[in-house]
């Protein structure tokens, strides 16, 4: 008997909309693209229940032929490319004709539209995919009004996977607010239970409307812009880079766009990041947004399911470009000497090198001019990790090529439970001998140098000590005389709210001090960077589900300075608090705090036996 049978149709659309439609972002990300595609100026986006229960979206775009209403419900109907060639050179956000397919299979749709030709609009309205109605309807003017209702509802597996409001509502602001930096001439609402949550005038600057969508200062941007050619082929790219004043804990803040459409692309990322380190600590992310146009025969965006992602063809040649323009431009237009609370400099020294060399010098180690093509390429999400093209004193190499018996290894806790005891006996007892750039404390003990990362040590003791006293209920908090006032993104605004009694537990009592001002009243005192530490905690997932370890780890992300010069009454103390920690020796998010260096691996260096 025949086992191999054609699937029925409804399945297929089903399988299809699960490629295309994870979630309630996904909708608006392709209803927001189509709209754009018809050349759309004013678009309003109503959501209910974070687009669970209803994604509607208004444009006043070309409309579409009442003919056609039904055929682009349909697998692979597209007006906007016609022959395999035309995949080659792309020039709209759509084109593969399976978005309302794949959102119509698995909602209840009811889209009206009218052209400027028609006299008069129509109403369609599918369900999971089936036709319920065609009729004419009254619109005004030109455009499309699509309405989708109960999405997921013929596909509950899908639907159970979805997170709490706040977290879909953030992947939504996330996709609009891509969208709204591009297209600042554009007018863009977007309103949640009948309130609005971003609501964009026109601009014409495109700085304007990166300041108004995230809430960021404009004079804190630098704007720079370059054509040029690779391969004789012309490119052009401009960059919008925050200044120093602008950092965040995480990459949240980075924009990437190829030929007018927002993407990821980790290697671009990387490089605009590491020529950062010229003017921010490690730890310290920027804001930047990339807007880059190649010729569309030279990128291929037809690479993934949601097109986030593209193959730039000279993507080697290009890294170079763009971090030559982006040093010149935080080097010529940025104040670095503005570094406040988290600049690197030594205390003062007789005849200290420039903040560019010692930039430069932290970056990409001692060489006087830079070399691009020897930077690493990124891995996989790791944290950031230390630089192997820094170069310091003892030129280690790096502790991801691990060597167990002279670094202290970081894997399987069991497996490191004897070096670690070793260690721990080691560290009690060995003498401090000074401290190296203000980052590491150096100890000797009898055949070992052992070096304690500062940074990464108060991080361990900070977290240790938050993480006990939020599990008593007991967290010591520190009153301000005057508040801080941090301006926050609609996202964070919503996970303040969302997290008040939360923040309120840990010790963060925060009030708002107008519709994107939040006013910091008190925070925990083992922090030491209100800002970096309240951003942490309202950035990515609700902390209303958090548990307090996550919590902790959270609050004290990045959020001790490093830097500081500590005199030997402070190290005495931060080494005794450090052996007392339950895990000594990594910080909270994984990095070693201890390195031991033997004896026996510095004669092998000097090549003494
Ligand atoms: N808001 C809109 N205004 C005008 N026409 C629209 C609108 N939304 C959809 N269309 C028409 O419907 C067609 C199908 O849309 P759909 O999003 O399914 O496919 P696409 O945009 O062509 O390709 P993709 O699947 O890559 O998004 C489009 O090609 C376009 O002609
Ligand atoms: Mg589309």
């Amino acid at each position: 008997m025949k086992k191999v049978r054609l699937l029925p149709p409804q399945v297929i659309s089903k399988i299809a909309a699960g490629e295309i439609i994870e979630r309630p972002a996904s909708v608006v990300k392709e209803l927001l693209e189509n709209s754009l595609d018809a050349g759309a100026t004013d678009i309003t986006i109503h959501l209910k229940d974070a687009g669970k229960t209803l994604i509607h979206i208004q444009d006043n775009g070309s409309g579409i032929e009442a003919d056609d209403l039904e055929t682009i419900f349909q697998r692979h109907a597209t007006s906007k490319i016609r022959h395999a060639e035309d995949l080659f050179a792309i020039h709209s956000l759509g084109f593969r004709g399976e978005a309302l397919y794949s959102v119509g299979a698995i909602s209840d749709t009811i889209l009206k539209s009218k052209t400027s030709q028609q006299e008069t609009g129509f109403a369609l309205h599918l369900r999971g995919g089936e036709k319920v109605s065609l009729k004419p309807c009254t619109f005004k003017d030109h455009g499309t009004d699509i309405e989708i209702k109960e999405l997921f509802f013929n596909t509950p597996a899908r639907r159970k996977f979805l997170k709490t409001n706040t977290t879909e509502l953030n992947q939504i602001l996330n996709i609009f607010s891509n969208y709204a930096i591009l297209h600042n001439q554009c007018r863009l609402r977007l309103t949640h239970q009948g309130r609005d949550l971003l609501n964009l005038a026109p601009t014409e600057d495109i700085n304007a409307r990166i300041a108004d969508t995230l809430n960021l200062d404009k004079k804190h941007m630098i704007l720079t812009e370059k054509a040029f050619s690779l391969d004789r082929q012309p490119y052009s790219v401009t960059l919008v880079l925050g200044d120093i004043n602008i950092t965040r804990t995480r990459r949240d803040m980075q924009f990437l766009f190829v030929n007018g459409r927002p993407v990821a692309h980790k290697n671009i990322s990387f490089h605009l990041n590491k020529t950062y380190n010229l003017i921010l600590p490690d730890g310290s992310f920027p804001f930047f947004a990339v807007f880059l146009n190649i010729p569309a025969g030279e990128v291929d965006v037809n690479i993934h399911p949601a097109k986030r992602e593209v193959k730039i063809k000279q993507e080697q040649r290009l890294y170079p470009v763009l971090r030559a323009l982006c040093e010149e431009a935080l080097m010529t237009q940025s104040n670095i000497k503005q570094a406040g609370p988290f600049t690197f400099e030594t205390p003062a020294n007789a005849d200290k090198p420039s903040a560019l060399e010692r930039a430069r010098a932290r970056s990409y180690g001692n060489k006087t001019s830079l070399d691009y093509s020897r930077a690493e390429a990124p891995s996989e999400d790791r944290p950031d990790r230390a630089d192997p093209n820094t170069s310091f004193a003892f030129s280690l190499p790096s502790y991801e090529k691990e060597e167990p018996s002279l670094f202290t290894p970081q894997a399987d806790p069991d497996l490191l439970r004897a070096p670690k005891d070793h260690l721990h006996t080691k560290l009690a007892s060995a003498r401090f001998i000074g401290s190296f750039i203000n980052k590491y404390l150096l100890f000797e003990n009898d055949r070992s140098l052992l070096l304690i990362d500062q940074h990464a040590a108060a991080e361990r003791i900070a977290y240790e000590s938050l993480l006990r006293q939020i599990r008593k209920g007991t967290v010591e908090t520190q009153m301000l005389l005057s508040p801080v006032t941090i301006k926050l993104t609609v996202q964070e605004r919503l996970i303040r709210e969302d997290a008040h009694e939360e923040l309120e537990k840990i010790g963060f009592s925060t009030s708002m001090l107008d519709a994107e001002t939040v006013a910091v009243h008190s925070y925990p005192q083992l922090i030491k960077d209100i800002e970096r530490s309240f951003r942490q905690l309202l950035s990515g997932e609700t902390i209303a589900t958090s548990d307090p370890d996550s919590i902790a780890r959270r609050a004290c992300r990045s959020s001790v300075m490093s830097g500081d010069k500590m005199n030997p009454e402070q190290v005495r103390h931060q080494r005794e608090q450090l052996l007392k920690c339950l895990d000594p020796f990594t910080c909270p998010h994984g990095r070693p705090t201890v390195l031991e260096i033997t004896q026996d691996f510095l004669d092998k260096q000097f090549l003494r036996g």
